[in-house]
């Protein structure tokens, strides 16, 4: 659920065949809500006071934009992720990495029934630089889009200030593990990372490291549980220890996940406190699939061919398990891997 930051790929592929669209804009505040329009080739973006508004040809689409401000901010903190993000039913990015699609409807199974479904293309970088103008604008002074409901302010009402010091946190990539010399560091209150209340009981002391002489540069260890239980973000997986290709990607989670994502490849979840209840959906089609219900020590694999979203109430600590490989998506759409992790 969390991307390596070195994703090197052999030239995106286009199954659509859609030509790169440039065309991009930024339109002055308006006078009466105080936020800036943004376009981004056909498709047009504003906000009022409750939602935000997505426009392309005929189409007109609605979101509270609490949810969609949610959405577009691990849109744009993850790079687009793997696969495609769903903000809702019927907007949504899938990634080629270097290049997006943008679409709507197009993983709506009424839509493309009705032909009404649009998609456009970008180049990946091109289509970010609007998002994060966007996420930034559209963001009020006091609201947190990757905080939990229960400790941000709101979204609503008029343009007041902003919090761009939230909208632009950069996720943690280690490069070989959280805690090593010069990788990402672990955190404590003195690097602003105090313990979460829903994790008070949670043990914060440190494992000992006795390696042999020579090797102390070589073994190393932190407490999992101790780092997530001071994570100020929820639904941000962050990859934390990286063997070649193999990335964990540990996250804490309250309320919602704010997308429901569109797997592109198999997807592991270990639950390591409290649950969470996954909804999965068909792909492409989003049809309910199947409900799983994780409590501690709970291991599931989500399929290649899904769609997920997850509720948690109490704040739970979720470890993402992601191959990286960027063959992935190739070999499963040519058929030469399986949707699944195993057969029985
Ligand atoms: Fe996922």
């Amino acid at each position: 659920m969390a991307m390596s930051e070195d994703t090197t790929q052999s030239g995106p592929v286009n199954p659509r065949g859609l030509p790169i669209r440039r065309e991009f804009g930024i339109l002055p505040a308006d006078n009466f809500t105080g936020y800036r329009s943004f376009k981004a080739g056909s498709f047009a973006f504003s906000r009022d006071g409750y939602f935000a508004h997505i426009r392309s040809g005929e189409i007109s689409h609605q979101m509270p934009v609490d949810a969609f401000l949610r959405a577009l901010m691990r849109d744009v903190a993850w790079g687009f992720f793997y696969g495609t993000v769903n903000f809702d039913g019927v907007l949504g990015t899938t990634n080629f990495y270097g290049e997006v699609e943008l679409f709507l409807g197009a993983m709506n199974e009424s839509f493309r029934a009705a032909k009404r479904d649009h998609t456009e293309r970008f180049k990946a970088d091109e289509l970010m630089a609007v998002f994060k103008e966007m996420i930034s604008d559209w963001t009020n002074h006091g609201y947190d889009p990757f905080a939990a409901p229960m400790e941000t302010g709101i979204a609503w009402g008029h343009k007041h200030g902003d919090n761009d010091r939230a909208v632009t946190r950069k996720r943690v990539t280690a490069k070989r593990m959280v805690g090593l010399p010069g990788d990402t560091p672990v955190r404590s209150d003195a690097n602003g990372y105090p313990v979460n209340r829903m994790f008070a009981d949670v043990e914060q002391t440190q494992p000992l490291v006795f390696a042999e002489p020579g090797f102390e540069h070589e073994v190393s260890a932190f407490n999992l549980f101790a780092y997530l239980s001071r994570s100020d973000v929820t639904w941000n997986p962050s990859v934390c220890s990286v063997v070649r290709e193999s990335l964990f990607c540990p996250t804490s989670e309250e309320f919602i996940l704010p997308v429901e994502h569109g797997n592109d490849r198999c997807e592991w979840f270990l639950q390591l406190s409290d649950e969470i209840i996954w909804k999965t959906k068909d792909r492409d089609t989003g049809r309910d699939r199947a409900t799983v219900v994780q409590r501690a020590g709970d291991i599931s694999c989500m399929p290649a061919d899904i769609r997920h979203t997850g509720y948690s109430t109490k704040r739970s600590m979720l470890l993402v398990w992601e191959n990286g490989s960027p063959k992935i998506p190739d070999l499963i759409r040519d058929g030469k891997a399986p949707v699944v992790a195993v057969e029985f």
